[in-house]
């Protein structure tokens, strides 16, 4: 990946840090975007350093168009032209259905959904004009199967599955590949919002019978962005432990 430059929305989350170190392992230049405040931001980036990986970070608020358009702004001035999209900013609000209000329904997909189009319009003529592309959209097993409490967040990330397939088959002649990535529970403080007694019986019908590692979620990612990777397009990667098979 030398000299290839990856931008990984939700980047300092736990699956987002681990495909930013993962990425600077392989040999890319790594920005982060996120949407915490600028001492947590600083911090995250110090440790970072400390632990050896020197990532950029840029701010955007991935549900807002105008947002998405002044950070790929602020990219292409201090970094350069993006090769590598990973679109990984996604938030639940879970709620069964009954119980769901507007807010929770649009917040979710607006994060989850809205983000794919405001994320990647920004970078798409770039890759198309430079010949060369790998968008990785994040999805997620509940967008395969369903998951009780989560029809704003199965919706949006079934809706990553769409995007993903009619993208890839817009840009695959240009040499920009699209595919979507969809993780099973992964040991992160989104799953970790799940009550305990809920989570121990989602673990216990995991054939792998655990949680995955953000670290097994990143390599699954940095084989879809390898130049080798070139001819997969518009596929759906779970990584989940076995618990969804199809
Ligand atoms: N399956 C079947 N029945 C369930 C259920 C489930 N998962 N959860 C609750 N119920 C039942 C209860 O037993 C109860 O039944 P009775 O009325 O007969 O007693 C009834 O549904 C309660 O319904 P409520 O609307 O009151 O539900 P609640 O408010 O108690 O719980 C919830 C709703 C908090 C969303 C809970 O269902 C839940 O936590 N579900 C899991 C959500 C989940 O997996 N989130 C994943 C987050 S991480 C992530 O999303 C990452 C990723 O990509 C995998």
């Amino acid at each position: 990946m030398n000299n290839r430059i990856a931008l990984v929305t939700g980047g300092m989350g736990d699956i987002g840090t681990a495909i930013c170190q993962h990425f600077i392992e392989l040999g890319a230049k790594v920005i982060a975007v996120d949407y915490v405040d600028k001492t947590q931001t600083a911090n995250w980036q110090l440790q970072q350093k400390q632990l050896g990986f020197d990532i950029g970070v840029v701010y955007a608020d991935v549900t807002q168009f105008e947002s998405c358009a002044m950070m790929a702004k602020e990219v292409a001035d201090r970094f350069g032209s993006v090769d590598i999209l990973v679109n990984g900013a996604g938030i639940t609000q879970d709620a069964s259905f009954r119980k769901m209000t507007p807010e929770q329904w649009n917040k979710v997909v607006h994060t989850d959904l809205d983000s794919m189009f405001n994320v990647t319009k920004q970078f798409i003529d770039g890759m198309v004009t430079r010949g060369f592309g790998r968008v990785i959209n994040i999805s997620s097993v509940n967008g395969q199967k369903g998951q009780f409490g989560q029809t704003n967040y199965s919706s949006a990330k079934s809706g990553v599955y769409g995007f993903t397939k009619s993208l890839a088959q817009e840009v695959a002649k240009n040499g920009v590949t699209v595919n979507a990535i969809s993780p099973g529970y992964v040991n992160s403080k989104m799953v970790m919002t799940v009550a305990e007694n809920i989570r121990e019986q989602i673990i216990a019908t995991i054939p792998a019978g655990r949680l995955a590692k953000p670290e097994e979620i990143a390599w699954a990612i940095g084989f879809l962005a390898a130049e080798r990777s070139a001819f997969i397009t518009g596929i759906n990667l779970p990584v989940n432990g076995g618990l969804h098979m199809y």
